[in-house]
């Protein structure tokens, strides 16, 4: 382990350090927020002016359920600010948090790091005293190193600032409490002055931890680790869920039930109920591009056979986009020709946009992949979602978007349920059946109750179970 280089003017890690969160996406946002709600002072930062502008006016730009009230009450008790400007962040924090995204690379699987560059080479040029940066962002192994040689480049000389890397968890929906209470912390370090200071940036979350009487775990590791910890999680979750959709695959080709297989191998804990749900496969922006990233750089570091099997997860994942589009085909009586069906003059309602419920994200979401495939094969598609409506308009400006859930099915002649909110998994099927043209649903989440959409006079298919009689 190499020692710290010391400096007088050194913040001691006994201290509360102050935070900056740069990158006010989904995760930094919600990490400033919550930092503040647990009593550091924060600041946070981003180069979007009109993001920093609604956040400092009381307003999360994104839909996170609890986000908004903890903010508007962190800025009024002036724990939290924002700001663009980085030599206001580098003057603020003792502890700078890289919450930048992370994307997928415009020319092949891998991760593109402009942002961590960018946010690491503008703020490190104008620190004072030493401070602590912590890369947050899902990035490659290899990463905090090569974090680590820009900031020997560009932060003066004498201050030794260090670089630590801290993986998150949060899961859009429950971000707030992923982030207040984390089921463990992965603490990336190479120093003891790195631990400590790191340590004292979550001395908040033990703190809240002990007055409720848990514990959280903290596993503190070198960087590699550290990083590698994040993608295997991710993998690891894809699998699980590509692996039931693989077993819907078989279901579908044998007549068995995947909710009924999922429900029986999930009693046995070893393999845990959790992520069994089989549907219309995995989107959102982590699980995609992190199983590609892994590969991506597995094939850089020669070890590219060993993650092969990500790629049969992706492959799996995207059969079940495709499997909508077919029975859709079968239950609106067209082939499925090499170009698809062609589902010309009939009408569709899609329920969903957004990649899952709970968010108003929409990024590679399985429900505006299908819908562009429906829309592609024809049909006449009219979209609704409860909070993803802004965000998926951007994706898919030619559509025609609903603004009731009742106003999509009115006239329609199948109904695609493809994100499961409760708005649609409570749904009257009686009251939808007087709207609908045919009474035709296709459940992407098997998330509806067949019989009582059946006794309705619905034709129902769900995924990876038998037609109901
Ligand atoms: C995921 C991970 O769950 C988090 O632990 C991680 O921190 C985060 O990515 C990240 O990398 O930042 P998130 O993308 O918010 O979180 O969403 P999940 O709840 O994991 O759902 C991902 C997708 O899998 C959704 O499209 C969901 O509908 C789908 N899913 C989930 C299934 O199809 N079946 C299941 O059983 C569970």
């Amino acid at each position: 382990m190499n020692l710290p280089q010391a400096s007088a003017t050194a913040p001691a890690p006994t201290i509360r350090p102050r935070l900056t969160f740069i990158g006010t996406g989904y995760l930094g946002a919600t990490y400033a927020i919550c930092f503040a709600e647990l009593g550091y002072d924060v600041l946070g930062v981003d180069v979007d002016t009109a993001k920093i502008a609604s956040l400092a006016g009381g307003q999360v730009p994104i839909h996170e359920p609890g986000l908004d009230e903890i903010l508007r009450r962190n800025l009024a008790a002036g724990r939290l600010r924002f700001t663009t400007d980085y030599e206001e962040a580098a003057e603020f924090g003792d502890v700078h948090f890289i919450c930048v995204g992370t994307p997928q690379r415009a020319d092949g699987l891998g991760a593109d790091l402009t942002y961590v560059e960018s946010a690491v080479t503008s703020l490190v040029p104008h620190l004072s005293r030493k401070a602590l940066i912590v890369g947050k962002s899902t990035v490659p192994v290899g990463t905090a190193a090569w974090v680590e040689q820009l900031v020997g480049k560009h932060a003066p000389a004498d201050l030794g600032v260090e670089v630590a890397w801290s993986p998150e968890f949060l899961q859009e929906g429950y971000a707030v409490e992923d982030v207040l209470r984390p089921d463990r912390l992965v603490l990336g370090v190479h120093t003891p002055w790195a631990q400590e200071m790191l340590l004292a940036a979550h001395k908040g979350v033990f703190d809240l931890a002990a007055t409720e009487d848990r514990e959280v775990p903290v596993v503190i590791t070198d960087f590699a680790t550290a990083e590698l910890v994040k993608h295997a999680a991710n993998s690891f979750l894809a699998t699980k869920i590509s692996f039931i959709n693989a077993m819907a695959e078989i279901c579908e080709a044998s007549g068995a039930d995947v909710t009924q297989l999922a429900r029986s191998i999930g009693y046995d804990d070893r393999i845990g109920k959790k992520f069994l749900r089989a549907g219309v496969g995995f989107g959102g922006a982590c699980l995609p591009k992190d199983i590609r990233a892994f590969q991506a750089r597995a094939q850089e570091l020669g070890a590219g056979e060993a993650l092969r099997f990500l790629h049969e997860v992706d492959l799996i994942n995207q059969r079940r986009r495709t499997r909508v589009v077919q029975v859709a085909a079968d239950l609106l009586d067209r082939p499925y020709g090499p170009a698809g069906p062609d589902l010309t003059g009939f009408r569709i309602a899609v329920l969903g946009a957004t990649f899952k419920p709970g968010t108003d994200d929409v990024r590679d979401s399985p429900a505006l992949s299908i819908t562009r495939k429906l829309a592609r094969a024809g049909a006449q598609v009219a979209i609704y979602d409860p909070k993803g409506m802004e965000n998926a308009r951007r994706e898919l400006p030619d559509l025609e978007y609903a603004a009731t859930m009742t106003d999509a099915v009115k006239g329609a002649d199948l109904v695609c349920v493809l994100t499961a909110w409760e708005e649609f998994r409570y749904a009257d099927p009686n009251m939808l059946a007087e709207l609908a043209q045919g009474r035709r649903v296709i459940d992407g989440l098997n998330c509806l109750d067949p019989a009582l959409w059946t006794a309705a006079g619905w034709q129902y298919r769900g995924m990876g179970r038998p037609n109901p009689a």
